[in-house]
């Protein structure tokens, strides 16, 4: 982007005038679209923002507690426990598009909750230029830009980041002093670690899928993916001790990209292939495979659902 401070300043009066003296609220992901748009809104209305962070039991490890300390800036934070709201929502669903049905009607059930506790007239939203892309030619139901606006009775979304792309938006975020871990933060998908799991969902996956992603997050660093995680991929034989078991199966992927539309998958070192393998499945009693992902997107996609 040429001039980050313009765009600022543009943002802020764009959503200056479209709330007026109004309220609005705002989704919080964790992640930096989000995030960015907070602080936008929060420049232009103040506390008359109300950012919800809804704790959907499918966010990585340690990103509530990040999250509401990053934005603790914010009086107005709302931080929604809903862990057991969501698991139970998705027992015994097994189809990915449904899985994201699912996770979205939830999530908007959730959040429709608090826009009227918050008495908002308003709803901003962090979309980005590739989300709507995706949406707009259905590659996937991207829940960020789907299901809210039906649903809530606001006068007018405001999204002053429609036009940008990711890495622009990182920039803005540098820009505003978003805390490093915002701003450089990897893309998470919506219905989180939901769609890094293959087949249903259970508490005991998500543990899995939870560990092995933070261990990848934390051993590809120094390699600086465009994303990195694990997902869960089913169970198949390993040797536990003197035992056999039928432990799961973690996949790991890791991908250079630049907006997420298309993606190479990373050249990693044997060496950092086997300390992920070997701190996955001795960190974790339950695994008893890790293997590596080199598909591209395409044909691939970079999620696992
Ligand atoms: P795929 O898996 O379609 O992902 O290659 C492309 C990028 O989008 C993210 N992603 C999502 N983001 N809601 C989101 O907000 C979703 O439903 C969703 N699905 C995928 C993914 O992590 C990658 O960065």
């Amino acid at each position: 982007m040429v001039d980050v401070e313009a765009f600022v300043e543009r943002a802020v009066a764009e959503v200056d005038e479209a709330v007026g003296d109004g309220r609005a609220v705002i989704a919080l992901s964790g992640g930096v679209d989000s995030g960015v748009a907070a602080a936008l809104a929060h420049e232009a209305i103040g506390e008359r923002l109300t950012p919800v962070y809804v704790d959907t039991g499918l966010m990585r490890q340690g990103e509530t507690e990040q999250v509401a300390e990053t934005f603790s800036f914010m009086e107005s934070l709302r931080v929604v426990d809903a862990r057991d709201r969501f698991v139970d929502a998705l027992a015994g669903v097994t189809d990915p598009e449904e899985k994201r049905r699912v996770v979205g009607e939830q999530f908007i059930r959730e959040f429709e909750r608090e826009a009227r506790d918050a008495d908002a007239d308003y709803l901003v939203q962090g979309t980005i230029y590739p989300d709507r892309i995706e949406s707009e030619g259905n590659i996937k139901s991207h829940h960020n830009v789907g299901g809210l606006p039906e649903r809530v009775d606001f006068e007018a979304i405001v999204e002053p980041m429609r036009e940008r792309y990711k890495d622009e938006v990182r920039e803005v975020a540098r820009h505003l002093g978003l805390a490093e871990v915002t701003a450089e933060r990897m893309p998470f998908p919506g219905p989180g670690l939901a769609v890094r799991i293959v087949g249903e969902v259970t508490r005991e996956k998500l543990a899995v899928a939870r560990h092995a992603c933070a261990v990848v997050e934390e051993e590809t660093a120094e390699h600086d993916p465009w994303q990195a995680f694990a997902a869960v991929l089913g169970r198949a034989t390993g040797v536990k001790g003197d035992n056999r078991v039928h432990g799961w199966v973690v996949a790991v992927r890791s991908v250079e990209s630049r907006d997420g539309m298309t993606a190479r998958a990373q050249n990693l070192p044997w060496e950092t292939l086997q300390r992920i393998q070997s701190r996955i499945t001795g960190e974790s009693d339950d695994v008893a495979r890790v293997v590596y992902d080199v598909t591209h997107k395409p044909p691939a996609t970079i999620e696992y659902e």
